[in-house]
């Protein structure tokens, strides 16, 4: 089974928004937002851009029927400005016309003015202004103020981490059409089809059974279309409404960087304390976190950034505080790991940064303080299955870590201007949305007269493989050829109430919801089996490659026969079925809980080598030894493990966010904005399978994928740091990412009185 989209792909055959043939009359919109970060709006006047030929309409706050609110989390965000602006590229206006290139001249001849208002873009200083999201939140175990005294070294520190721009393939875009009695039809480019329809309504006042949702598959989201997709798509559905007429929205990729939220950049505090032995006793830290003007999902990703506090580790004593703070950006949002990344990578600075006072490899802590099975952490979930132990001395054994570092040692000894790092990183991530209600999925599955089978679920394809999943499951469960399956696209009229694709969960979720829905329709097949065969028992029968046996002896009975025979009896040849997954909860009061239904492990080996004039490197090689469980579709899993990996290097190395002092952002296009290219990509990127790990809380034993491997990435920051203290051994630490080149080079060089070069 060849991933059935790649040939398509390839051949641009593919539909994506864009795409889609488009009906008579059809429209464009151009989207007209502030430039300014914090303001009122002292004058709108479209009149110019009305005179613009083929404009056909300017579509304001003023033009919604139901309300001017997107919010989910916190009805916080409008779709349209009213009075006051709060970042720069805020949507103020919708110009309609009849193609992109008149749109875009029309939102140039609007008209605005603005009182500017003073504007906060550091986390820190809307902390002290009051400017938070949400109120703190806590995590807590044990005493942390009691254990200080119990610790031989207690080191602090601050950990700045940047933006990550999604940099998805297909940008955001959006093409709605009005439908028979007053309906509307949406095709959107969404992680989050409900959450489109449910919003558009509520815009359009109308109930949500008037609005349909339709996903064929997106080019990427990493997150980024979980929340944010909506906006574009609300915004063609109120045209639509409005004019009576088909409308596309497709996001230019400028004004796509330019207008939407990226990963949350965090400032954090961290206090830890340990003992000689290497043990860690205490970890204290605090988060602020970045979100922008509205809440979007970001009170969700601190709350994970909360769970992840303590990475792989078992800490006894943990007080981590977490602080969304409100600052006049566009609104930070879900970006793979969930506010996870940024947690773990404070955890591995401050390990970093104890290792150093203590003169010892971090390497060393590390191992000392993996976590075991019976474990607890910080939100009262203890481990189960535990592999982080396991991964770690694995990826050690493999690859001989210790040959590694001696040969690291001799190459930093016989070479002065450049210098070699090398880095573990362990990763241990929550799986299950930590909003307990959104783990729930549904699938729809029919099977037709000719033995061909539809599947519809709420999971969304982007670029993830979860459509080979089900398709794979789908064709497991009735044995047949997978060539009778079908992945339909992910429609809010077929498959109703769904949460995101998102969490990592897509696969697990609508994976069981799809097991169940075939499960039903086998039994009913099961029996018209026995009675076609008249046989007595129709637990006895069994499919087995589209042939059907009864105790385990072939019959004349085949697939498409019993499919017949089966709609003949008048027996439903369709099921629904609703999977939520059992036995968790968490306790947002007491934030206690058991929040996952498991976690996933493994350790990744990180190679650098760093020229040292220039202050670029390379990232040589990661090295991975990862827990799949059983895995659905192996050729998958590695590319997410792949693509996971190299996302996350970039955001800790050569991705840097930049807005001027106005709050304009200046990386908003490729030339300043870098991201890894297959020249940056490490050379050896080696990933193993955990051995004989069934997983029992995933379909047919699989586990999750698509986010933990992100996080092996931040193993690149560290390798990259050793290198760096391999030159200048004096060097001061500073713990900020992304580490670009040019970082390195002021790190490398910086005024500090004891430089020399080493090694001379
Ligand atoms: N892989 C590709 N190719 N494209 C994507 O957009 N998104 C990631 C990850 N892998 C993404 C991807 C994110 S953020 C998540 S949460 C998961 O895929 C979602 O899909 P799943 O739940 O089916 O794993
Ligand atoms: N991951 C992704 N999206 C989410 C989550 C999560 O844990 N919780 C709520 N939305
Ligand atoms: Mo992924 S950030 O949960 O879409």
């Amino acid at each position: 089974m060849k991933n059935f989209d790649a040939i398509k792909h390839v051949r641009g055959e593919s539909q994506f928004v864009d795409d889609i043939l488009v009906p008579q009359g059809l429209l464009y919109g151009y989207v007209f937002y502030s430039t300014i970060a914090h303001g009122k709006i002292k004058k709108l006047d479209y009149s110019n851009a009305l005179k613009i030929d083929g404009v056909i309409d300017v579509i304001t706050a003023k033009d919604i029927p139901g309300e001017n609110q997107i919010g989910g989390i916190i009805q916080d965000e409008n779709l349209f400005a009213e009075e006051t602006v709060h970042f720069v590229g805020h949507p103020i206006a919708l110009v309609v016309a009849e193609n992109q290139l008149q749109a875009h001249a029309g939102a140039r001849a609007i008209e605005c003015g603005f009182e500017k208002l003073p504007a906060i873009f550091d986390p820190r200083e809307a902390f002290e202004k009051g400017e938070v999201i949400v109120p703190p939140r806590i995590f807590s175990l044990g005493d942390v103020n009691k254990a200080w005294k119990e610790c031989d070294y207690i080191v602090e520190g601050k950990v700045e981490s940047g933006g990550q721009e999604h940099l998805y393939l297909e940008v955001q875009g959006s093409f709605a059409y009005p439908t028979e009695g007053n309906g509307i039809k949406i095709i959107s480019a969404t992680q989050n089809p409900t959450a489109v329809q449910r919003t558009s309504a509520r815009v359009l006042g109308i109930p949500m059974h008037k609005v349909e949702v339709d996903v064929v598959r997106l080019g990427g989201g990493f997150g980024g279309k979980e929340d944010q997709a909506t906006a574009w798509a609300v915004m063609t559905a109120l045209a639509a409404k409005k004019l009576n007429r088909p409308i596309k929205l497709i996001l230019p990729r400028q004004e796509d960087i330019r207008l939407t939220g990226k990963r949350h950049s965090y400032s954090s505090d961290f206090k830890i304390g340990l003992k000689s032995s290497g043990k860690i006793i205490s970890y204290e830290v605090t988060f602020y976190q970045n979100g922008g003007a509205a809440a979007d999902l970001s009170p969700a990703i601190l709350e994970r950034t909360l769970f992840h506090t303590t990475n792989s580790y078992y800490i006894p004593n943990v007080r981590a505080t977490g602080i969304s703070c409100r600052t006049n950006l566009p609104s930070n949002t879900a970006f793979r790991g969930f506010g996870g990344p940024q947690a773990m990578f404070v955890m591995e600075s401050a390990i970093y940064k104890a290792a150093q006072v203590m003169g010892v490899d971090p390497s060393f802590i590390q191992k000392k303080n993996l976590l075991k099975e019976g474990d607890e952490f910080p939100y009262g979930q203890k481990t189960k299955n535990c592999r982080a132990v396991r991964c770690y001395e694995e990826v050690e054994s493999r690859y001989r870590i210790s040959e590694i570092k001696k040969s690291i040692d001799e190459f930093n000894q016989t070479n002065r201007l450049y210098k070699k790092g090398v880095a573990l990183m362990p990763v241990c991530f929550g799986i299950s949305f930590t909003t307990t209600f959104l783990n729930q999925a549904s699938a729809l599955v029919h099977v037709y007269t000719d033995g061909s089978v539809s599947i519809s679920t709420a999971a969304v394809e982007m670029g993830q493989g979860v459509n080979m999943k089900l398709h794979h499951i789908a064709a497991k469960m009735f044995s047949i050829d997978p060539k009778r399956v079908k992945i339909d696209t992910t429609n809010t009229s077929r498959v109703a109430n769904t949460s995101p694709t998102a969490a990592s969960k897509g696969a697990d979720l609508n994976g069981y919801a799809t097991i169940d829905a075939c499960e039903i329709i086998l039994k009913r097949l099961k029996k018209v089996a026995a009675d076609e065969l008249k046989k007595e028992d129709p637990s006895k029968i069994e499919i087995k490659n589209e042939i059907i046996f009864y105790d385990g002896n072939k019959t004349e009975l085949i697939w498409q026969k019993l499919i017949n025979a089966a709609y003949l009896k008048r027996v439903s040849l369709s099921a629904q079925a609703h999977h939520a997954t059992p036995n968790i909860y968490f306790d947002r009061e007491k934030s206690k809980g058991e929040p996952f239904a498991y976690h996933v492990y493994g350790t990744a080996i990180v190679e650098a080598t760093l020229d040292c004039l220039r202050g670029t490197y390379t990232i040589d090689s990661v090295k991975v030894v990862h827990d799949f469980g059983e895995s659905l579709f192996p050729i998958i899993d590695k590319g997410q493990a792949e693509g996971g990996i190299v996302q996350g290097i970039g955001w800790m190395t050569c991705e840097e966010v930049m807005h001027d002092k106005e709050g304009k952002l200046l990386t908003d296009a490729l030339s300043t904005y870098k991201v890894p290219d297959i020249h940056f990509a490490p050379k050896d990127i080696q990933i193993n399978f955990l051995e004989d790990v069934p997983n029992p809380y995933g379909p047919f034993k699989s586990k999750a994928i698509g986010e933990p491997p992100f996080m092996y990435g931040i193993g690149a920051f560290f390798a990259i740091m050793n290198a760096m203290r391999s030159f200048r051994p004096k060097m001061e630490i500073e713990l900020k990412a992304p580490l670009t080149p040019e970082r390195v080079l002021l790190s490398l060089y910086s005024e500090i009185p004891e430089l020399t070069l080493q090694n001379k």
